[in-house]
């Protein structure tokens, strides 16, 4: 399972698939994320990945700054751990 760092808050996780999306995780750990839709479309949620790599099981319709991604609809890709710049 990957591991997901939130590395401004010092904050990490393995991620089980128990949540929705990398925001969820986030909000589970106690984080106060920055979101609107939920719904990829308003891009509010982006945050620079550090490291790692995320797919969107749902799909998005915003677009993220380049080297950004939206937490409300992403998870991990694949098995390597993932570093949040939040
Ligand atoms: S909260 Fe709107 S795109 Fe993520």
């Amino acid at each position: 399972m990957p591991k997901v760092t939130f590395q401004k808050s010092g904050v990490e996780a393995e991620w089980d698939g128990s949540h929705e999306s990398l925001l969820e995780l986030g909000e589970s750990l106690g984080l106060s994320l920055d979101f609107s839709c939920r719904m990829g479309s308003c891009t509010a949620c982006q945050q620079t990945l550090l490291s790692g790599d995320v797919e969107y099981p749902e799909g998005h319709t915003g677009e993220p700054d380049p080297g950004n991604q939206l937490l409300c609809c992403s998870i991990p890709a694949g098995a390597a751990d993932i570093v949040i710049d939040a």
